[in-house]
């Protein structure tokens, strides 16, 4: 790393993310290791879990009860919630606050580089059939991590906090890493190989074998291009890409109509 990069790293204050849940435990592996758990022991990111259940206010420590009209489930309390995020912004920098709900905004790696560039991060873990609408008023964002039910929102908030985590500069070795991933520049990654040369005769693409450099770095360009265009044609649209790249995905159509 050049000195450059790292007063960089330096002038940023670390992430720091709350996660209010009633399942704390969850989160302690999450905490030692990979990514979230590197980071954390650079100092990079900071990751508390507070129980809800310590800001309830009854013997039985309730966090939620039936809904008002009727009907099946339990609902999640407001109170708790609410006590919880004013203890929260007590102390520490100012945060933003997240609800996991499959009512939210789809994470994707936008709003993932959004997330990251904030000081702090209070994610509020969904139990039950839903919030009381009230808890909607504590939060700067409502995320989803897909189309499909999860029990709980705690398997979305270890998925936000990885991906929003790696982009906290410093987090990955390399910088420029976090950039060549798939999404980052709204394609999907070529392919990759590394030894042996040759597996059972599937061989490494002589292109990568060749050391020139400016042909790599087109056929990756190219092979990403084709890999979103067969997976994820829904991402071209959005990408930002040059007159020759365009042209490219358009042969690929042309030939596909050929076929
Ligand atoms: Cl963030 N929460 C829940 N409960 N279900 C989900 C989700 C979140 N994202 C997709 N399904």
């Amino acid at each position: 790393m050049t000195t450059k990069q790292m007063d960089f790293f330096s002038s940023r204050a670390k992430m720091i993310f709350d996660i209010l849940t009633l399942f704390p435990e969850f989160f302690s592996e999450h905490r030692r290791h990979g990514v979230v758990g590197r980071a954390a022991a650079k100092g990079l990111i900071e990751l508390n879990t507070h129980n809800l259940r310590d800001y309830t206010l009854d013997k039985h420590r309730t966090t939620d009860d039936t809904p008002y009209g009727g009907g099946h489930g339990m609902v999640m309390k407001v109170e708790p919630v609410a006590r919880a995020l004013e203890s929260l912004s007590e102390n520490g920098p100012e945060a933003k606050v997240a609800l996991t709900t499959p009512q939210g905004a789809c994470l994707n790696q936008k709003l993932a580089a959004e997330l990251s560039n904030l000081p702090r991060l209070v994610i509020v873990c969904g139990r039950y059939e839903g919030y009381d609408e009230r808890i909607r008023a504590f939060a700067d964002y409502e995320i989803s991590i897909g189309d499909y039910v999860l029990s709980g929102g705690e398997a979305a908030a270890l998925v936000i906090t990885d991906a929003v985590a790696r982009l906290v500069p410093g987090v990955l070795g390399e910088p420029g890493s976090a950039e060549s991933d798939s999404f980052s520049a709204g394609l999907l990654e070529y392919p990759q190989y590394t030894r042996p040369e040759d597996f059972r005769g599937m061989r490494v693409p002589d292109v990568l074998l060749s050391g020139n450099h400016a042909e790599i770095a087109r056929w990756r360009r190219q092979e990403g291009l084709k890999r979103t265009f067969e997976r994820r044609p829904d991402l071209l649209k959005a990408a930002d890409l040059t007159e020759e790249e365009r042209a490219f995905v358009e042969s690929l159509k042309k030939a596909g109509q050929k076929t």
